[in-house]
């Protein structure tokens, strides 16, 4: 397979041309050095999602491994663990009546400042199915043609996360974020254009006509859907995705039940998208 080795002693084995790469070499259980810090954030740039075999980290090498890459976000949508409020449990079995995530959607594009990024700790798998499948909004971006790129350029869009959470949690009086981005944002550290727009989160286009967002919205979700921008993840327990949430899409596929796939979940503190 074709490895390369970067700063740090990060291997990195890309699963596609376009999105998702494994990694060899690094411990997660241990703190890392600053080279490979640098390693697998240069990872993460290229190929937007990184994926780890074998890592039985716990709580606190989660906390650690996230807080290296940035600060970390508490979740607006559903509460942490009471010990770790940083720490979301991810948990699906017999009693679910949904699964977060089963939608494709880019984490909380509902809030004003959308995290960086999420790193996600599987511990229990169901026998099969249960992959999770992330999507490059870089791919996407270039494959439009150049007057569609033209016209989304100066669009926004509204993210609501009112119609997201309030089946979860029900009529509690809690209130959820709902923000205004644009459709295409520029990646803050590399600087490439991507869509920023999702079937869970973003409502409309506000300066189209009602008519005229619902049929580009959703002529976007169809374009970023495309097989050729995606890579599928098959999870084994201590496998961890790590992925960057400005320029990915992911859907968590729910096609195990009733089997238990359970894991914990940090998220990184973005900034606001532009
Ligand atoms: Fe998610």
């Amino acid at each position: 397979m074709n490895a390369t080795c970067l700063e740090g002693g990060v291997i990195v084995r890309p699963v596609t041309a376009r999105i998702g790469a494994e990694i060899d070499g690094v411990d997660l259980t241990r703190p890392l050095a600053e080279p490979t810090l640098r390693g697998l954030r240069d990872a993460l740039l290229r190929h937007q999602v990184i994926f780890f075999r074998d890592q039985p980290i716990t709580h606190h090498d989660h906390l650690r491994l996230g807080r290296a890459f940035g600060t970390l976000a508490i979740h607006s949508g559903v509460p942490g663990l009471p010990d770790h409020p940083e720490i979301v449990a991810i948990q699906a079995d017999e009693n679910s009546r949904y699964v977060a995530g089963e939608n494709w959607h880019s984490d909380l594009s509902c809030n004003a400042e959308p995290p960086m990024g999420s790193i996600l700790a599987m511990k229990v798998v169901p026998d099969y199915g249960g992959d999770t499948c992330f999507a490059s909004m870089y791919a996407a971006y270039d494959a439009l043609s150049e007057p569609m790129r033209h016209f989304l350029d100066g669009l926004t869009a509204i993210h609501d996360g009112e119609h997201v959470y309030r089946p979860i949690v029900g009529p509690n009086g809690q209130t959820f974020p709902c923000s205004e981005h644009p459709v295409v944002r520029t990646h803050p550290e590399t600087g490439r254009r991507c869509l920023f727009v999702n079937p869970s989160y973003t409502t409309r286009i506000p300066q189209l006509s009602k008519l005229e967002s619902d049929a580009v919205l959703a002529m976007l979700y169809r374009h970023c859907m495309a097989a050729d921008f995606q890579v599928r993840f098959r999870w084994r327990p201590d496998s961890i995705a790590f992925w960057d949430n400005r320029c990915t899409q992911h859907q968590a596929i729910w096609d195990y039940f009733p089997q238990v796939r359970s894991g914990f979940r940090v998220t990184i503190a973005g900034d606001r998208p532009s």
